[in-house]
């Protein structure tokens, strides 16, 4: 039991204190990358059902984690000269500071790349193995051989087989749409170090996905665990048969190392969803929760994931098989929602709609994304669209004109008139009644993830509310004598409907929930099943608690992520040899490198390559053969100043004793350029 967060939740004075037990997660973000207003649909839909949950006295857990595992990350870390493990902590902390500015409230969030992860891991790995379930074979892949690394299709780049187009990437053509093996396209270069694959075997680790037929058929058509459309995707995959799962990759590859199979690791997709129960076991120790109580083969904990349609697969049929097989329970549900688009089209750098969380958060406000997805979202797993005109309309006509601007119109007079005392009577139980009846529909439609039906029902409350206003017209009333008591229950009673509107809201903008319960003077509120107003309450003066959305804003948003398109670090092909492993200083301070001054320069007798250079370093001179004759001729060199690793062993050649090496870069033949430092420096002085 975990007594810190029951606090959270004891929320007086009205609390339906529902006793479920629930844990929940969203998908765990690639650490390859920013969060997105992509990502934020999900994290936002996610969020708002558990505060929901909360707020309904459920004991209700939220966990997510990094995903740091796979190619991608560890080429991402070697192109900028770190670790994956320093990058996986930078974009962590990114990433994590990025949730919470939008709150995100997760109860934990952790990284795959843990011990709990590593554990669960190999525990459920093992458990399949000694289960039967795991197979060996052998396998022929795309191979990188400067890189010295088997290639995803994703790192395969060429022409189309089809129609030709340049630059498709080794499994599908953005062009025609034709997919295809890597093995298929023309021309085919490795993105990592531009060289032409090869194919090469290796021994590959599969899961029998077959051995859990029968269960999946009864798991995903089983009521409630899918939503409809879902189901009728799972039933098509199931119908073609299910397929060995790939589980395994090739070092180098950054990731957990499959036991008693060196040189094997985990594929990221099969520590993925184990990161759900990882995260959620480092919960369990901060907080003395018993994770079998969630997690074991008996447990009635309800088990949500939260997903986009893109990851349906890894969820509904592997994930489940996964479970089963090694003897923890399956979830109660997988909800799957579909992907954000911007103003109808899909998210797009060059249009500037590929929005980061960070740029979002640069110059709006978090809780009109919020609303505004929320008013938007369905339970179905249809896309969703951000139109800006949209987003404004809605934001400034629904939060600020109708909602906000019920506490503006009516708290003036309660400071002004009535020392910021509400009136001691209940004026209107019955519309105020309606507003509290409404909370059952209105928690029904959260419950079944129908946030668009739910926003449109406090609307039409909030309606109503300044209707009752409209009719009432306290500014008038505040013109003539001896209507005072009037003028006080009225205002009195739209503050009370404001304090319920905000209730209901507050899953959604939990902010300005929070502002508002400090400006009315109260609790942080339940959900409202049997709320009563506020009677000779004294409330604090109000502030503006949210203002309206600025056209210029989404303008500037969408400006800066053009911008992002430069500093975008995509992978492509590169014209470079990939940079080599991250040494330490002290690797690099054992090169001696040295200012020389060629004061000779000669062929060689026999050799077509080599020139015989007479170098100067100091206090010494050197006899170096360098092989840049095919750029270079003698006469060009004498005089000139270079660089030179004076330490290197001397080398026996030919034509005799090299006594160091010339620093030169280029291809070779006429592309060869010898270094030469500024003016000033002096043969001798240490290069550093
Ligand atoms: N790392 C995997 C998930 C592993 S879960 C064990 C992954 N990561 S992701 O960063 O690509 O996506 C995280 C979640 O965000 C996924 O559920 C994905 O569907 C969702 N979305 C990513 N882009 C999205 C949109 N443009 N729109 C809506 N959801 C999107 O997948
Ligand atoms: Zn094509």
């Amino acid at each position: 039991m975990c007594h810190n967060h029951e606090l959270d939740f004891a929320l007086p004075p009205f609390n339906s204190m529902s006793d479920r037990k629930i844990l929940v997660t969203s998908a765990l973000p690639y650490a390859n990358g920013s969060i997105h207003l992509g990502h934020l649909v999900e994290y936002i839909q996610t969020d708002i059902w558990v505060r929901f949950q909360k707020q309904r006295g459920n004991q209700c857990h939220y966990v997510c984690a990094d995903d740091t595992h796979g190619t991608p990350i560890m080429l991402r870390a070697d192109s900028e000269g770190i670790t994956p493990e320093e990058l996986v902590a930078q974009v962590e902390k990114e990433h994590r500071a990025d949730f919470d500015d939008f709150g995100i409230a997760f109860d934990n969030y952790h990284t795959t790349h843990s011990v709990e992860n590593k554990e669960f891991a190999e525990l459920i790995y093992t458990r399949l193995r000694d289960g039967g379930h795991i197979s060996k074979r052998t396998i022929s892949q795309a191979f990188d051989p400067v890189k010295n690394m088997f290639l995803p299709d994703r790192f395969i780049k060429g022409e189309c087989p089809k129609c030709g187009a340049k630059d498709q990437y080794g499994d599908n053509c953005e062009a025609c749409g034709a997919t295809y093996s890597p093995t298929d396209l023309k021309n085919a270069v490795s993105v990592v170090s531009g060289e032409k694959p090869i194919e090469k075997d290796s021994e590959h680790y599969f899961f029998n996905l077959g051995d859990f037929t029968e269960l999946l058929e009864g798991w995903t058509k089983a009521e409630g665990h899918l939503q409809p459309e879902v189901k009728n995707k799972m039933a098509e995959w199931l119908e073609t048969g299910l397929k060995q799962w790939d589980i395994s990759r090739d070092a180098p590859y950054f990731g957990f190392e499959i036991p008693n199979a060196p040189g094997k690791y985990f594929y990221v997709w099969l520590d993925a969803p184990i990161g759900y129960m990882a995260s959620f076991k480092n919960l369990c120790d901060k907080q003395g929760l018993n994770f079998d109580d969630f997690w074991g083969k008996d447990s009635d904990v309800e088990l949500y994931h939260f997903i986009g349609k893109d990851i349906v697969y890894f969820h509904a049929l592997f994930w489940p098989a996964m479970l089963t097989g090694a003897n923890f329970r399956t979830p109660s549900a997988v909800f799957v929602h579909g992907f954000l688009t911007v103003n109808g089209e899909k998210m797009s750098k060059s249009r500037g709609t590929f929005i980061k969380a960070r740029t979002y958060l640069e110059h709006l406000n978090p809780e009109y994304l919020r609303y505004y997805f929320a008013a938007k979202l369905t339970n179905g797993i249809d896309d969703l669209d951000l139109n800006f005109d949209d987003f404004s309309q809605r934001v400034n006509s629904d939060l600020v004109g109708k909602v906000v601007n019920i506490a503006s119109r009516c708290s003036g007079f309660i400071k002004k008139r009535f020392d910021g005392k509400l009136s001691a009577s209940h004026s209107e139980p019955e519309l105020f009644k309606l507003f509290v009846d409404a909370n059952e529909s209105i928690a029904t439609y959260y419950e079944d993830r129908e946030y668009g039906k739910a926003m449109r029902e406090i609307m039409a409350l909030a309606d109503k509310a300044n209707q009752y206003i409209d009719e009432k017209k306290p500014w008038v009333i505040a013109k003539e004598e001896g209507r005072d008591s009037e003028l006080h229950d009225i205002c009195s009673m739209g503050v009370n409907l404001f304090r319920l509107l905000v209730a209901y809201l507050k899953p959604v903008i939990p902010i300005l929930a929070e502002n508002t319960e400090d400006f009315l003077n109260i609790e942080p509120q339940g959900w409202p099943i049997a709320a009563e107003p506020l009677l000779s309450h004294e409330i604090k003066k109000f502030k503006p608690l949210m203002t309206r959305v600025e056209a210029d804003k989404i303008e500037a948003i969408v400006e800066a992520s053009k911008e992002n398109l430069i500093k975008a670090t995509e992978p492509k092909a590169k014209t470079c040899d990939p940079i080599a492993e991250t040494i330490e200083f002290d690797d690099f301070a054992k090169i001696d490198l040295r200012i020389a001054k060629i004061i000779k320069a000669e062929h060689v007798e026999g050799a077509d390559k080599l020139l015989q250079l007479t170098v100067d370093i100091g206090d010494e001179t050197r006899n170096i053969f360098a092989g840049i004759k095919s750029a270079y001729a003698p006469e060009d060199l004498e005089g000139k100043l270079t660089i030179v690793v004076a330490n290197l062993k001397p080398r026996k050649m030919r034509f005799g004793l090299s006594e160091g090496m010339v620093l030169a870069a280029g291809p070779g033949g006429k592309d060869l350029w010898v270094l030469s430092p500024d003016e000033g420096a002096q043969p001798g002085m240490r290069v550093k």
